[in-house]
């Protein structure tokens, strides 16, 4: 308790520099009986404490991996040691390498707020400490110039109902990030792979319901939803604009705010749901549900969220416009099945991803789906972790986050996972490990105590549809 107040203590002494925010006190304890991996080490130990060149342990959970000019930075969650250390406390952080096995802390790239003295006025902003905030990525845009992070975002105390992406822009990989706001995607929009007669049905059945209800139910949703959240945001380096477009505090405007989803919230349990429209028609009118989620930048610079929607029932994948600050309105609903922590790649022209089951902080078995397109169809080719059949199961203690492509090695991928420990949230380990990749051309996972990255010349690791 006495280390937790004196980390808080740290964060809250911490002041913002020009890069991100430096984290000043290492938070955890040393761990009794534990050798941890030293920064300098050339080697991966999947699930061992894995030390940055701070000494502290690496806290960058539900991670993701961007490289700009040969440098790779790791963005994550940071999480706290005790209770509450799964909500975000402090933000996203940040980490820099170019062997991906040693990590120089950056310090934190996207801060959360200190409590207003107004308890009302905490409620209302989205990004005060307690919030949740999971599964960050990262993506440059060559076009604007700018870093572009989406996060999976829940107001505080929203117990998993926002279910809607955060954004935030940087001009520099380390940040500060400047939050823009929070959004549901694709309101009123119909999924490319929609059938259209099922479009006709399900036009018919709104406005059926629409004069049934004589717009009560409609009555709070915003039609029109400009509503400034923070135009205000003094973040240092608040200087951005959106190349010949609008300022960034106007793009702000677009953001929809908590109260606004938390009246479609009342109103959907005024029985919207008893209807038949499923979940994806229940929120035809707000925008998709946007829970664990990735992102995916192709060869032509068009990138595309991931995400868990549908109340975990559906993957859906969104096309971003060409600043990657909004959506084209192009979505699928790829496959569904409750999947989570989808961590897509691209290999030998085809587009695979790995994802999970949905059991919480509980790990189940991997499973990998793959695509001609990123706008699908998507196959699922099955579990895809050999070995012990129980630690199988359960992917060896973990959820994917990310796959990395392995530098200069067309064909071969690490895989990223997280193994939780939601009773120590900052006591999280990492498990990455070389994609296998089976005669057929399917990939799978295998558990590997220590590895380098000498393994990737061996047969096996590489996929058999890359010619080299
Ligand atoms: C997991 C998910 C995590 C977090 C957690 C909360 O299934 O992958 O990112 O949302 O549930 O219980």
């Amino acid at each position: 308790m006495r280390k937790t107040l004196a980390f808080l203590l740290g964060i809250l002494l911490a002041g913002a520099t020009s890069s991100a925010v430096a984290v000043t006190a290492p938070e955890l304890p040393p761990f009794p009986g534990i050798t941890p991996l030293e920064y300098g080490s050339k080697a991966i130990f999947p699930g061992l404490l894995w030390l940055d060149d701070k000494g502290a342990p690496i806290n960058a959970h539900g991670g993701g991996i961007l490289e700009h000019k040969g440098v790779y930075y790791w963005y994550g969650e940071h999480k706290l040691f005790g209770k509450g250390g799964n909500s975000a406390q402090v933000g996203i952080h940040v980490y820099s390498s170019t062997d991906l096995c040693s990590w120089h802390d950056e310090g934190v790239a996207l801060q959360v707020k200190d409590f207003p003295k107004n308890f009302v006025e905490s409620l209302n902003d989205p990004m005060v400490k307690g919030c949740v905030i999971e599964r960050p990525k990262v993506m440059y845009n060559k076009k604007t110039n700018k870093f572009v992070m989406f996060f999976h975002h829940e107001f505080l105390g929203a117990s998993y109902g926002t279910a809607a992406p955060g954004f935030a822009v940087s001009d520099t990989p380390t940040g500060p990030f400047l939050y823009l706001g929070t959004m549901r995607p694709n309101a009123q929009k119909y999924p490319l792979n929609m059938l259209e007669s099922t479009r006709k049905e399900f036009a018919e059945q709104l406005s059926r319901l629409k004069i049934k209800a004589q717009n009560k139910e409609f009555a709070n949703v915003p039609k029109d939803p400009v509503v400034n959240v923070h135009t205000d945001d003094k973040t240092p380096g608040n200087t951005l604009s959106r190349p010949g477009e609008k300022s960034i505090p106007d793009a702000v405007g677009m953001m929809q705010t908590r109260k606004e989803l938390q009246e479609w919230g009342k109103n959907k349990a005024k029985g919207r749901e008893k209807d038949d429209l499923g979940f994806w028609g229940r929120d035809f009118e707000v925008g998709q549900m946007v829970r664990d989620m990735n992102l995916f930048v192709d060869d032509d610079g068009t990138a595309y969220h991931i995400y868990a929607s549908e109340e975990n029932r559906v993957t859906q994948i969104a096309k971003l416009t060409p600043d990657y600050l909004g959506y084209t309105g192009e979505y699928i609903r790829a496959f569904g099945g409750m999947r989570e922590g989808p961590a897509p790649f691209k290999s030998g022209g085809r587009y695979y991803m790995f994802n999970s089951a949905c059991t919480g902080w509980e790990p189940n078995p991997t499973r990998v789906f793959s695509a001609p397109s990123m706008m699908g169809p998507w196959k699922d080719l099955g579990e895809c972790f050999k070995g012990r059949p129980l630690m199988s199961k359960i992917s060896y203690d973990s959820q994917p986050t990310y796959v990395l492509p392995v530098p200069g090695k067309s064909g071969c991928f690490i895989f990223m996972g997280d193994r939780w420990r939601p009773k120590f949230p900052g006591d999280g380990r990492y498990i990455w490990l070389p994609v296998k990749w089976q005669k057929d051309g399917k990939p799978y996972l295998e558990w590997n105590s220590h590895w380098d990255f000498s393994i990737f010349n061996k047969p096996g690791y590489c996929d058999p549809n890359v010619k080299k």
